[in-house]
């Protein structure tokens, strides 16, 4: 169930030249599960741009955001006290009660992000993932010290090599011959087809894609997968891998 609602800005602060941190304030209840994400309204846009939240408690949501056009940038220039029209509960969300014992979690670029709720949630329940993050070079290295901070080993490549492993996640779970038995994803969707395609391991994955609604009714997210037509925005953005056709 989604809904609609005001929160205020409580920071919003550079991690990097290109990637954002905003914490909200407001009615946290409506997300339930890790890899939801939000609509976020940004004014004089028509469509609400989506943002998969980072993390969240009782009554603040955190938002990483990369500024890669107007919507963003907007959303980059709002001061402290700023109130947001915020769509909330939105997405199925990770499972996180799935039986693993050795849950990998692979993050490319801003797909770090709801991977971290998540990594606090495998925590809480007794279970120490690993994390490997993939980004292009090192000045846009971010949540690295966030997901170090919970205590569990964070691997990080560089597609050009200038910081940590020189490649992409999948070079890292060569390199340092790390044995999963589950796998968490979240990228551009490069990354997520040579991830489903080369780890042997079940998982799944949250896919990225323009939208409209963002609540499952203009259909225009729609993809094929084994079991039908899915919305990535309802019935998604987290699908297993077994259930993704691969064209
Ligand atoms: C479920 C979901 C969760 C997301 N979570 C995050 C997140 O946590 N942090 C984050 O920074 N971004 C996230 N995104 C992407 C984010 O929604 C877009 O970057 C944002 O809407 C761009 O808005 P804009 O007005 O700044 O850019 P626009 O002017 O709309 O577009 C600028 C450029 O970004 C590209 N772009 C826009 N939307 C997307 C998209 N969905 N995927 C790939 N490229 C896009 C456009 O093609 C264009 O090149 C998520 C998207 C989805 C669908
Ligand atoms: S964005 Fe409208 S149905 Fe998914």
């Amino acid at each position: 169930m989604y809904k609609k609602g005001l929160y205020k800005v409580v920071s919003n602060v550079r991690l990097s030249a290109k990637t954002m941190q905003m914490v909200l304030e407001g009615d946290t209840q409506y997300i339930t599960r890790s890899g939801q994400f939000v609509n976020v309204a940004v004014e004089g846009k028509f469509l609400r741009r989506p943002i998969s939240v980072c993390d969240y408690d009782e009554n603040t949501i955190t938002l990483l955001y990369d500024v890669v056009g107007e919507g963003t940038r907007a959303m980059s220039q709002m001061e402290v006290g700023t109130m947001l029209d915020l769509l909330t509960g939105l997405g199925n969300g990770f499972t996180e009660d799935e039986p693993t014992q050795h849950p990998v979690l692979l993050g490319g670029g801003i797909g770090c992000a709801p991977l971290y709720n998540l990594a606090k949630k495998l925590i809480a329940r007794g279970v120490e993932p690993v994390v490997v993050l993939g980004f292009n070079s090192d000045s846009d290295v971010v949540a690295e010290d966030m997901f170090k901070e919970l205590g569990i080993a964070t691997y990080v490549a560089t597609v050009d090599g200038s910081y940590g492993t020189k490649g992409f996640v999948t070079d890292v779970i060569r390199e340092y011959d790390l044995q999963g038995d589950y796998f968490y994803a979240c990228g551009p969707m490069p990354m997520l087809r040579a991830v489903c395609g080369g780890l042997e391991w079940s998982g799944e994955v949250s896919l990225d894609e323009r939208m409209a609604c963002g609540f499952g009714v203009c259909m225009c997210c729609s993809i094929e997968t084994k079991s039908g037509v899915k919305r990535i925005c309802k019935e998604g953005p987290v699908f297993r891998k077994e259930d993704l056709i691969w064209k």
